[in-house]
C-alpha cells in the first residue's frame, strides 16, 4: 500500500552562504537518523561539475535552472529528508512553489560578521563572492538585504550565532518529524 505523503515530509534549511546549513543538516541527520542532502553536492555529483564550473559554463541563469531542477527532484523523493539547499535557492518564486504544506522551512539566520569570517577563506568555491575579497562585508550585506524578505518567509527562524541554536533546531526537527 502506498504511504501517505506526510511520511515523505522534508525539512529545509534556508540561509546565506556560510550560515552553516550543511553542518546543521548533518547534525540533524545524525541525531534523527533521517537522510540529508546538500543541494550543491547533489548538483555537482549529477552534473559532474563543481559549482564554480557550472557557473562558468552556464552563467548564473543556467546554474539557477539546474538548481531548480535538482531542488524539484530532491523534494519529489518518496522519503523523509533534511535538505541544505544553496543560499540563493529560496530567493526564486519557482523554488518556493515546490514546497508543500507538509514540508518545513527554517531560516538559519547568521550575523554578517560571522558570515564574513567563515567565508573569507572560501571565496574560490563561491562564484558570487569570488571577486569580492576586498569588499566582502559590503557584498554580503547587499546580498543579505536583497534576500532577507525571502529567507524570512520560512516557518521558523533560528539564530545560528546563539549557543543554543543546535538545541532549538533539534527540538523543531524532532517535533516536525515525530508529530
Ligand atoms: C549560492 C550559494 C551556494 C551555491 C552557489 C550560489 C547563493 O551554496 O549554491 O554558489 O546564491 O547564495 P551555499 O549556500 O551552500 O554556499
Amino acid at each position: 500500500m502506498a504511504k501517505p505523503k506526510y511520511e515523505y515530509r522534508k525539512l529545509i534549511l534556508w540561509g546565506m552562504m556560510g550560515a552553516g546549513k550543511t553542518t546543521a543538516a548533518r547534525f540533524l541527520s545524525s541525531k534523527l537518523g533521517i537522510a540529508m542532502i546538500d543541494l550543491d553536492e547533489y548538483l555537482s555529483e549529477r552534473s559532474g561539475h563543481t559549482i564554480q564550473g557550472l557557473f562558468s559554463h552556464l552563467g548564473e541563469a543556467g546554474f539557477r535552472d539546474r538548481e531548480h531542477l535538482a531542488f524539484r527532484d530532491v523534494l519529489a523523493q518518496p522519503r523523509p529528508l533534511i535538505l541544505a539547499p544553496g543560499g540563493g535557492t529560496p530567493c526564486f518564486e519557482r523554488n518556493n512553489q515546490l514546497i508543500r504544506h507538509h514540508d518545513m522551512t527554517i531560516y538559519l539566520r547568521c550575523r554578517i560578521e560571522t558570515l564574513v569570517n567563515r567565508l573569507k577563506n572560501e571565496l574560490n568555491s563561491r562564484p558570487l563572492l569570488a571577486s569580492h575579497s576586498e569588499d566582502l562585508h559590503q557584498k554580503i550585506s547587499q546580498l543579505l538585504s536583497e534576500r532577507t524578505c525571502w529567507y524570512e518567509q520560512a516557518r521558523f527562524i533560528v539564530d545560528a550565532d546563539d549557543p543554543d541554536a543546535d538545541d532549538r533546531l533539534l527540538s523543531l526537527a524532532t517535533a516536525f518529524f515525530t508529530t
